[in-house]
């Protein structure tokens, strides 16, 4: 049988159209923060007012601890953190390869020495056993990162922050539903510190929150979020009188707005909903690529909840005869969005030049970081959007 012209058509055209094109980390809102939102704004209390209080307490309730302190991103939240824990410039902070920039900036940014340790190749998460190795004289904290959702190994990591005496700052990015043995994850260092950012699991546009396990520090972030003036400054304004205020310590600009806060108090609810239908979708893309040659995320470890952030595949070019890079243009040839997930902090140019990291130095890390490729993991994809994900997939392959 001879291909037709309409055949060739259909082979060429792509998974979806143009026009639908499919955003990776697209946030779901709702009805109910956008009149929050609306709200917010008719109210005239646009800045850090009583949404901003109420989204703190709703979100210390929901993890389970008595307060939280909502700021201005998760990056301003490890600022603080490491600020509020009392280390000194030059002090070392060991870290992973596998992140975001801004868990290595927030050290930078604190003043302190930024160390990295390779991740399991498996997990994408810190390696305890490295960990322990790399520990020096001047190594002071340990951030660890819930790369994609997994928990840390935390017995592991507790084991060294104890043995060394090291603070601990965990980047709950991606785990704002992550718990290790019954136990959430944020609440095993000295401070959590979470994001929501627009593609995060829950949003406010930007913004990020921090537990502490002492209040004393918590409540220094809280000072040190809004210039380092006195505690209840954002009530200068109320309907209760003018109240002075005092700058006790140099702070920073670092304070979430009420108007984000009204999307947060409306997503936070969702939480356990929206990683219920990303876990489906998850499984879903496990079961269609079991027979691919790419391979997918390892399952979450026994006794822990994954969160679920992040769908990372690892692209073999020898296997899947295409490599990662032209993986990428493809899926987005075929209008469906994709991330990467991360180089490796090594492969960027600043870190390079000023630390003269390699990225040879952390090969598992290296490895991930040039093989991976993230698929959009969204609550709001419909089945409709995950049957054209797979197709995409499969028509990339091959
Ligand atoms: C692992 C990790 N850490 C920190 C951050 C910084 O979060 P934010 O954008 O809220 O500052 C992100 C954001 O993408 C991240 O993925």
């Amino acid at each position: 049988m001879t291909e037709t012209h309409a055949d060739q058509q259909r082979t060429n055209d792509p998974v979806r159209s143009p026009d639908r094109f499919l955003v990776f980390g697209k946030p779901t809102i709702e009805q109910d923060e956008i009149r929050e939102v609306v709200a917010s704004m008719e109210s005239g209390w646009l800045g850090t007012g009583p949404k901003v209080h109420q989204f703190e307490n709703d979100f210390a309730a929901q993890a389970g601890v008595p307060n939280a302190v909502a700021v201005s991103s998760c990056t301003a939240a490890l600022h603080l953190s490491m600020l509020a824990a009392g280390l000194e410039p030059g002090d070392e902070v060991i870290t992973t390869p596998m992140t975001f920039c801004a868990s290595v900036n927030a050290i930078l940014h604190a003043g302190l020495t930024p160390k990295l340790v390779d991740v399991d190749r498996r997990t994408g998460c810190i390696d305890a056993a490295q960990l322990e190795a790399a520990v020096g004289p001047r190594t002071r904290a340990v951030l660890p990162v819930h790369y994609a959702g997994r928990a840390c190994d935390m017995d592991a990591l507790l084991a060294v922050k104890e043995r060394h005496g090291l603070a601990m700052i965990e980047d709950c990015a991606h785990a704002i539903e992550t718990t290790y043995k019954g136990r959430r994850a944020g609440t095993f260092g000295d401070f959590g510190c979470f994001s929501f950012y627009a593609t995060k699991n829950i949003t406010t546009g930007e913004g990020g929150m921090v537990i502490a396990q002492s209040e004393e520090q918590l409540a220094r972030i809280k000072v040190l979020a809004l210039h380092g003036m006195s505690k209840d400054a954002w009530k200068r304004y109320s309907d209760e009188g003018y109240k002075h205020y005092q700058c006790v310590e140099l702070g920073f600009k670092y304070n979430m707005m009420d108007i984000q806060a009204a999307i947060g108090l409306h997503q936070l609810p969702r939480v356990v909903r929206w990683w219920e239908r990303r876990q489906e979708i998850w499984q879903r893309y496990d079961a269609a690529f079991a027979d691919t040659p790419l391979e997918t995320p390892a399952p979450p470890e026994p006794d822990t909840i994954h969160a679920y952030h992040l769908y990372t595949l690892l692209v073999d070019e020898a296997a899947c005869g295409i490599s990662r890079d032209q993986f990428l243009t493809a899926m987005t040839r075929e209008n469906i969005g994709v991330g990467v997930h991360y180089l490796s902090i090594p492969e960027h140019p600043y870190y390079q030049e000023r630390f003269g990291w390699r990225p040879e130095d952390t090969p598992a890390a290296m490895e991930i970081g040039r093989r991976t490729l993230s698929l959009p993991l969204s609550p709001g994809l419909s089945d409709a959007d995950v049957d054209d994900v797979i197709a995409a997939v499969k028509k990339v392959l091959g």
